[in-house]
């Protein structure tokens, strides 16, 4: 059974009168509860492709479908409601919001969020002291477990993570690749994680190699 589907994504950036194509006619296909790894160099695509198959940005072709739906073809309010419900997204800069504490981080895209689940997410990653704090407060390997732990606080079937331990020493990252994968057996969740690291690709059940804005098969 498949989570996702994109099908010939192209993305083609304009500024001052210059265009760039970041992306080129990429097809992908995760199954549900598959930990995909996207590997390539800086500015190979990965961001922009991540961006566009968890609807935050819009391809300038192609179709992406998240659990059957066709979500270009759904309006922004009705995008907004299935990213929520199917989503979960680990932002490569966090985008935390400083005014808000940890647990009120953590707790935003689902206000209704059991506290014992929350409880659950601050031990597992390491960061329950820092409960009350304010993400000013904390260093960027911190910052990135608390995107992570908001990024599946409403148990997304499918999860995004752009480069989520590229913050963390190789100890906290073993503990979070092993908490993703976990989650990934008990939840059926999916993972679509871009990383540098080749030692990461190891954990995953494939790798998909981008390279100038395209799939690399060879
Ligand atoms: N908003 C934008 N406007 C114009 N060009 C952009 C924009 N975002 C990205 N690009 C360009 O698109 C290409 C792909 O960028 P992208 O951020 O997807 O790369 P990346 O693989 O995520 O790189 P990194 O590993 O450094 O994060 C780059 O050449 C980049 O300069
Ligand atoms: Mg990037």
């Amino acid at each position: 059974m498949e989570i996702l589907r994109a099908e010939n994504i192209s993305r083609i950036y304009c500024q001052n009168a210059v265009s760039l194509q970041a992306l080129h006619r990429v097809s992908v296909t995760i199954q549900k509860g598959e930990f995909a790894a996207i590997l390539g160099r800086s500015g190979s695509g990965k961001s922009t492709l991540l961006n566009i198959l968890a609807g935050l940005d819009k391809p300038s072709e192609g179709k992406v479908y998240i659990d059957g739906t066709d979500i270009f073809h759904l309006g922004e309010e009705k995008r907004t409601l299935l990213r929520r419900e199917k989503i979960g997204f680990v932002f490569q800069a966090y985008e935390l919001l400083h005014s808000l504490t940890v647990i009120e981080n953590i707790r935003l895209p689902e206000l209704e969020a059991n506290a014992d689940y929350v409880g659950e997410l601050l031990d597992a990653l390491g960061i329950r002291q820092y409960g009350t704090c304010y993400p000013d407060q904390l260093s960027g390997g911190e910052q990135q477990r608390v995107a992570i732990a908001r990024a599946l606080i409403n148990h997304p079937p499918i999860l995004f993570a752009d480069e989520p331990t590229g913050n963390l020493d190789s100890k906290t990252e073993r503990i979070v690749i092993d908490l993703l994968k976990n989650l990934a057996e008990k939840y059926g969740t999916s993972i679509l994680m871009v990383t540098h690291n080749e030692d990461l690709v190891k954990d995953a059940d494939r790798v998909i190699r981008l390279e100038d804005g395209e799939i690399d098969n060879g």
